[in-house]
Formats: C-alpha cells, structure tokens, sequence
C-alpha cells in the first residue's frame, strides 16, 4: 500500500518485438481495468531484452514504440508511472542483492529458462539465468501489492514471493509480498496455427500471432487461416483446443460470455464463427491502431511521458533500495 493509502501494482513488457494479442488479452488489458483502482508503475523493461540478442537501433525503436502502444491500449499517462527500466539504476542495484540471496537450484527449476536455453544455446549469458532475479527485483522495489501478468510468468512471480518472504525473516519487514493477477480465459493465448503452444511474438510462423500493429488484412487473414479440427460444431472443450482460443480471444474482445459465443453459433459452421470474431477483433484493434499511428508521430509527448515517469519512479525504488542496503549492511553514502 502506498502512502495515500492505495494499492500498488508493478507490471511490464519487454521491447523485444512487437506487441501481440497475448500480451494484450494477457496483461495490457488487466493493466486498463485496474489502473483506477491502484497506483500502478508501469515499465518496458529494456534490461530483461537484452538477456537475448537484440540490434541496439531496433531495440530503442521498440522501446518507444512499446511506450506509445501502452498509451494506445488505454493506459492513462497522467495517472500512471511509465518508465523505461534502464533508466532506474535501483533495479540493477536491488537485482545484485537479491541475487545473492537466491539458490541455483530455484533459478535452474524455471521452465522459461529451460525452453529459451534450448532455442538460444549459442547465447546462454547468465543472464538469462538470472533473469527472474531481475524481476523480483522490479517488483519488489515498488512494494507492489499486486502484478497483473498472463500466466507464463507464475513461476517467475512465485519466486519474487519467495524472495521477499526470505528477505523479512532474515532481516525484517521490507518488502510486500506480491500477488499475482490473471486474467479469466486469456492468461494463456494460444498460438493461431499451433493451438497447444503460447501466441508469442517470437513464433517464426507469423501466422501464428497477431500483432497490434499490423494491418487489419492481415488480421483478417490470420483469424480465418486458424487452426481448428473436423468435429466442425462452435463447442468449448479441450478436444477442440484451436477452436477453444479463438472463443477466449473473442469473449475477451467482446466482453461476450463464452456460453453466449457458443449459443449464437449452434447450427452455424466455423466460417460464420471466424468471419464475425474478425470483425471483432479488427473494430477493437481498429481505435488502438490509429491512437498508436498518432503518437509516434508525436516524439517529444513520449518523451515527457518516459522522463516523468523514471523521475517519479527513482524516488519511490530508492526509498526501498535505501532500506535494503541498510538492513544488509553497507554504509551510507555521505557525498
Ligand atoms: P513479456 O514481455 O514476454 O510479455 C508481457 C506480458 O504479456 C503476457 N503474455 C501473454 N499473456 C497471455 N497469453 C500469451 N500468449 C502471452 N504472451 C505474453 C506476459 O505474461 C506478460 O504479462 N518477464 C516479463 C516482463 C517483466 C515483468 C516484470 C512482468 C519483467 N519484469 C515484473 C511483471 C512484473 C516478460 O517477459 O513479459
């Protein structure tokens, strides 16, 4: 709780690409929900990107790009603290600390490390190992309550619980001990060509994702190419997994309940089903489109935003990281 009494919450989203409906329907969408209710920091966290090569131009691009894309989907700047994670050197700092007080063994249970070593074995930096160290870190320097996620990231969230808990009873009360938030139908979007793996941004099937920032053709196109089965009848089971997505993303997108969904297409074959939730999809993604096209073109007003928001940020992580290095003993800076 903050000290006017509210709530906190502590999300972010990583440059890495380019922003898909998972991390929408996942995350973004939770952060509109909630952003009245609680005092929320809000973060590209340029510093888990790097974990996996990156081209440093693309990489800034996308950090801005990202901070226009939040703007877009309805996080109020005023209201919210937007920063990118760089830019508060504390997250660095408290990540060192808290990584001396993690085992190997946490780190090496996590299965994200585990599929993204697979893939990137010429990488395997430490940082990636250390990389749920980071995000403890970021969480916990805000004192957050709560962080809304999709749920790839439970593992990582349970091991900043750990962390804070480990932290209070081996010094005393510092941290919050944070809480998960995840969405009800789309904490796991499924990829659109491969139904049983996560949408995610790097699928080398492009057919497989939608972007927010791509042209409403190639949504439309996507959403009727998708991956469904031959029982051929609108139900939601597990036996109809692609079938079964695509009435998550649409319930979310429309707010509709999945049992309406399936009511409104008894009788009706896939191509009615498909054919209406593109529309959908494109009419909602149609206002964030032109709200993100508009911002890029207005550089400096983003540039205000990430400024304000790392100012007001530092000030609140380095209340905790100030704590912290007290409680573990390092001396006070005096100059
Ligand atoms: P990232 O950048 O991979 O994804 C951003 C958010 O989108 C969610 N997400 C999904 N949700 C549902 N279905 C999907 N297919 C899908 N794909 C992605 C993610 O769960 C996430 O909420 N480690 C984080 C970034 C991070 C962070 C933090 C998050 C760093 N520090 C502190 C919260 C708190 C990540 O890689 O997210």
């Amino acid at each position: 709780m903050n000290e006017q009494g509210k709530k906190v919450i502590f999300s972010g989203v990583q440059p890495s690409g380019k922003m898909t409906l998972g991390n929408y329907l996942g995350a973004i969408k939770s952060w509109t929900n909630l952003q009245n209710e609680y005092e929320c920091f809000f973060s590209m966290v340029d510093m888990h990107a790097i974990t996996v090569p990156q081209d440093p131009e693309v990489l800034r691009n996308q950090t801005i790009e990202l901070l226009a894309q939040f703007i877009a989907c309805g996080i109020d700047p005023e209201q919210n603290t937007i920063f990118i994670q760089s830019h508060v050197h504390q997250h660095a700092e408290l990540n060192w600390a808290l990584c001396t007080m993690t085992y190997m063994g946490e780190l090496n249970r996590m299965t994200q490390f585990k599929d993204k070593s697979k893939k990137s074995e010429a990488n395997l930096n430490a940082g990636l190992f250390t990389y749920p160290v980071l995000m403890a870190a970021d969480i916990l320097l805000y004192q957050a309550d709560l962080v809304p996620v999709g749920d790839d990231q439970k593992q990582h969230l349970e091991l900043a619980r750990e962390l804070a808990n480990r932290f209070n009873n081996k010094y005393s009360e510092t941290f919050v001990v944070p809480d998960g938030y995840f969405p009800k139908g789309t904490a796991r979007v499924m990829s659109l060509q491969e139904p049983l793996n996560k949408m995610s941004k790097s699928d080398s099937n492009e057919n497989g994702y939608i972007l927010l920032a791509e042209d409403e053709k190639t949504t439309i196109k996507k959403i009727k190419r998708a991956v469904t089965d031959s029982i051929g009848e609108v139900n939601y089971t597990d036996e109809q997994p692609g079938l079964k997505n695509l009435i998550n993303i649409y319930s979310a997108i429309s707010d509709k309940t999945v049992e309406d969904i399936v009511k409104m297409y008894e009788g009706k074959g896939y191509g009615a089903f498909k054919g209406d939730m593109a529309e959908v999809v494109v009419e909602k993604l149609r206002s964030i489109r032109e709200k993100y096209k508009y911002l890029l073109e207005n550089r400096d007003y983003l540039e205000q935003i990430y400024v304000k928001g790392a100012q007001k940020a530092e000030v609140r992580a380095e209340k905790t990281l100030k704590d912290v290095y007290d409680k573990i003993g390092f001396i006070p800076r005096k100059f």
